[in-house]
């Protein structure tokens, strides 16, 4: 009997399987320069999850982060809000986003969304993205 094609939805999603996206992506990341792996994968506002690796280039400036690789897939399938991201990498340090991709993550993501920073251990921190980020600079600043 042919199997029936399920959605993974915001229900039957739960932090274990979030971790275990990341994870599987990073498996996935292009980091031949650095060696340093990173993936993510974030929850939207369209119930669907998308994950993201770290995308490096030769012309170093060229590379792209796993969380903005994430929310960029997101968005260009038409999500507007990211309720959870959560960023793993491939070392016992917990991974730190960078400024570029946390001024990223304040475009879709709002105070009180949920960051959560890992290891290759799946140890990890939560966090409210306001934590991350105070002071974000954003749209309401040019009103
Ligand atoms: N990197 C990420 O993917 N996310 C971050 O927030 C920090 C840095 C990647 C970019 C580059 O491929 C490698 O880590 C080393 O900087």
């Amino acid at each position: 009997m042919k199997k029936q094609k399920r959605r993974l939805n915001l229900v039957e999603l739960n932090e274990k399987q979030l971790f275990e996206i990341a994870d599987e992506a990073m498996k996935n990341a292009y980091a031949p320069y650095s060696n340093y792996r990173v993936g993510a994968a974030i929850v939207c506002d369209n119930d669907k999850t998308y994950s993201g690796v770290n995308i490096e280039n030769a012309s170093y400036g060229l590379t792209n982060c796993a969380e903005r690789t994430a929310i960029f897939k997101a968005v260009s399938e038409g999500v507007k809000h990211v309720s959870k991201i959560i960023v793993t990498n491939g070392t016992d340090e917990l991974s730190k986003p960078c400024g570029a991709c946390r001024q990223v993550m304040s475009e879709f993501m709002g105070p009180d969304d949920i960051v959560y920073l890992a290891n290759q251990h799946n140890d990890f921190k939560e966090f409210t993205f306001k934590e991350i980020l105070p002071l974000a600079f954003s749209d309401k600043d040019m009103d």
